[in-house]
């Protein structure tokens, strides 16, 4: 199996270093825009695998998409962050348009790839890769739920002071600051639900942490995260690869699940050898429900500065 990973930037480069070591897939690409950039994270990666024991082959390119075909997973994690004084739209143009041209390289050298959507925004990328190679639904995944719901776990975790395989619990709505949902009332230390355990303003603190997870460490960094975007990313092409069918909170297109249409935003859903095997409708609260109302708002204002990128009708 063939994993192509575009942008050997921190992300790009911890997600082929997880997928090497677990040997989730036997080759690995990576390709950066940035001269000689991919081959020299590739190089020095594949050069852990014989102290390490992996069997994965990893090769580096230089914006050489013919390297890439024939992958059965894309990774497209290219795209600049924001910087100060930067509007939201502009850097939404900037990135739609890197995200829309690698899309449709990707697929015209891999058709049957299934394309995992890491640049952000990413809810509003993964929308615009959609729409951009026309793809049906189920090949078209955004990462964040896995992310953001690896941090409510880890939050959990250490608000219990209980393991963190120990915690099931799951984040939806968008990848934003304010859009994503943790949904502590499901959450549980094995099966038992953590409302047991934890005083409510504990738990609000945790979905309070939870929200800021990304923004606090690109604060702590000084650059966004890497590992754990990087170990989500694995998780759901292991998914997929091996046909596991776990459920993983991503961004998918809906159409009337959950009562929304035509927006990629964060549900559960079943990861396998088919991408999106299927979108899984749990009964959500009330309140639960308005918040996911109000994020699917919030990701569509920001789905209206793409007008430039969507054609009509696609
Ligand atoms: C984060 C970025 C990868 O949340 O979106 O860390």
């Amino acid at each position: 199996m063939k994993v192509t990973v575009i942008g050997a930037g921190n992300v790009g480069a911890s997600c082929a270093e997880y997928i090497s070591q677990k040997e989730i897939a036997s080759k690995v690409v990576i390709l950066d825009i940035k001269e000689g950039f991919a081959e020299g994270k590739a190089l020095d990666l594949y050069q852990t695998a014989t102290t390490l024991g992996f069997n994965t082959s990893i090769k580096g390119v230089t914006n050489d998409y013919s390297e890439t075909s024939g992958s059965d997973v894309v990774v497209v994690t290219s795209g600049v962050p924001r910087k100060p004084g930067m509007t939201r739209e502009e850097l939404i143009g900037i990135n739609a348009g890197i995200v829309q041209k690698v899309s449709e390289n990707v697929l015209e050298h891999s058709p049957d790839a299934i394309i995992i959507v890491v640049s952000n925004p990413m809810d509003t990328m993964t929308y615009l890769a959609l729409k951009a190679t026309g793809l049906p639904k189920n090949r078209i995944i955004g990462m964040g739920g896995a992310l953001d719901s690896s941090r409510f776990k880890t939050y959990l975790s250490l608000a219990l002071d209980k393991p963190a395989s120990d915690i099931q619990a799951m984040v939806i709505g968008g990848h934003g600051d304010r859009t994503m949902i943790p949904l502590h009332r499901l959450a549980t230390y094995n099966g038992i639900p953590v409302t047991q355990f934890l005083e409510k303003k504990v738990i609000q603190k945790v979905v309070a942490d939870t929200m800021l997870g990304g923004a606090t460490l690109t604060k702590l960094l000084g650059t966004s995260a890497w590992y754990a975007p990087g170990a989500s990313v694995a998780y759901l092409v292991d998914s997929i690869l091996n046909d596991y069918k776990k459920i993983i909170p991503c961004s998918v297109f809906l159409n009337g699940e959950y009562n929304l249409e035509d927006i990629c935003i964060g549900v559960p859903c079943i990861i396998g050898a088919n991408g999106v095997e299927s979108i899984i409708d749990i009964k959500l609260s009330h309140s639960e429900e308005n918040l996911l109302n109000e994020s699917a708002i919030r990701v569509k204002e920001m789905n209206a500065a793409l007008s430039n990128f969507i054609r009509k009708g696609k």
